[in-house]
């Protein structure tokens, strides 16, 4: 028999940014006002009411983190936490019942010790992406939120985002369609507006840009986001970002700050205008898929800003996107206690 720890045989240097199946899943239901305990579940499906509200309302929310095997054969997952917390805000705002941040580290102990086969090999530069998902459950016509919820957490092993690994790409400034509303819920990770985004995402890609970049929704003055990453930029010695109440809080983000701070240089959480953006020396999109996409140029109207060749990230993206992903997998210190290391027996 197989133990746990020996290796799925796959081709692990050429995994797409996509599904593959796995032995289990890991699912909790919620009833009466409280969570079951999660059962591990090796059925891909779910069967789901009709009139659930999470089909026909999009209460629904979600997440996404990855989990490394480290240089000293440690399996662990990047800030789990942060991801919980996350969610939490996410189910806040859309009414779903709170999913404690210690069942959230559970569910994704658990789920990935029993799949611990899948998770990529240390050196790979492929890792194991966990999407955990919740959504209303039961039945319910009128508009409302639902009496009962299911939290699921699946795994899946993937390559790297962008074919062609750390690859500069040029980003579209798409301003017919927004993701996100000035009030609404572009700081939640809810699939309505992944679905808000699709539009805009496929008018960037028929011109020829793998990537859009969206402006603020009132004012279309500032910078908000790229599709499904934050907009980072280098200037001198500042790392900058937007502030904005209608972009995703990104974790990725969010430790790239720290690690600028700690390697000496500046960091500005501010509002960007647009015209600000011809000035930066470097750009990037940043968010758990692909760490940081070096951003090439970005084309505005009828202006291109331009920051790297097409065929070389620029030097300060590079060495923050280095020091990352070098400590998510045990060869730099985590002087920052993000990795939570995952038992598998
Ligand atoms: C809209 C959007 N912005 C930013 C991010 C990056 O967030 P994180 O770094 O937490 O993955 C994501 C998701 O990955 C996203 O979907």
């Amino acid at each position: 028999m197989q133990t746990q720890r020996e290796k799925s045989k796959l081709d692990w240097q050429n995994l797409p940014f996509g599904y593959i199946k796995t032995d289990y899943n890991i699912r909790y239901f919620y009833k009466d006002g409280k969570w079951s305990e999660g059962e591990l579940s090796t059925e891909e499906t779910i069967p789901i009411h009709i009139a659930a509200p999470g089909l026909h309302y999009g209460q629904q929310a979600f997440e996404g983190l990855k989990v490394f095997e480290t240089v000293d054969g440690r399996i662990v997952a990047f800030r789990p936490d942060e991801n919980a917390k996350r969610m939490q805000r996410s189910c806040e705002r859309i009414f779903i019942p709170e999913v404690p941040v210690d069942m959230f580290i559970e569910a994704v102990d658990r789920v990935v010790a029993a799949n611990a086969r899948f998770v990529p090999p240390f050196g790979t530069g492929a890792s194991l992406y966990v999407r955990p998902v919740i959504y209303g459950a039961g039945a319910r016509v009128g508009l409302g939120p639902a009496d009962e919820y299911v939290f699921i957490v699946f795994v899946t092993p993937v390559g790297p985002y962008y074919k062609g690994g750390f690859k500069p790409v040029k980003a579209l400034v798409v301003e017919q369609y927004d993701r996100a509303a000035p009030n609404g819920v572009g700081d939640c990770k809810v699939g309505g507006n992944y679905a808000a985004g699709l539009r805009g995402g496929e008018y960037a890609k028929k011109k020829g840009f793998p990537i859009p970049l969206y402006l603020d929704p009132k004012e279309k003055k500032y910078v908000d986001e790229f599709g499904t990453s934050n907009f980072i930029a280098i200037k001198g010695n500042t790392y900058l970002t937007p502030e904005s109440n209608s972009i995703l809080p990104s974790i990725t983000n969010k430790s790239l700050m720290d690690i600028a701070s700690l390697l000496g240089m500046n960091v500005e959480k501010r509002p960007i205008a647009i015209d600000e953006v011809e000035h930066f020396d470097e750009v990037g999109a940043v968010g758990t898929a692909a760490v940081i996409t070096p951003v090439c140029s970005i084309h505005y109207r009828d202006k291109v800003f331009k920051f790297c060749d097409e065929e070389k990230a620029g030097p300060v993206i590079t060495k923050l996107y280095e020091y990352l992903t070098k400590l998510q997998t045990g060869e730099i210190k985590d002087t920052f206690g993000w990795l939570h290391e995952i038992t598998v027996k």
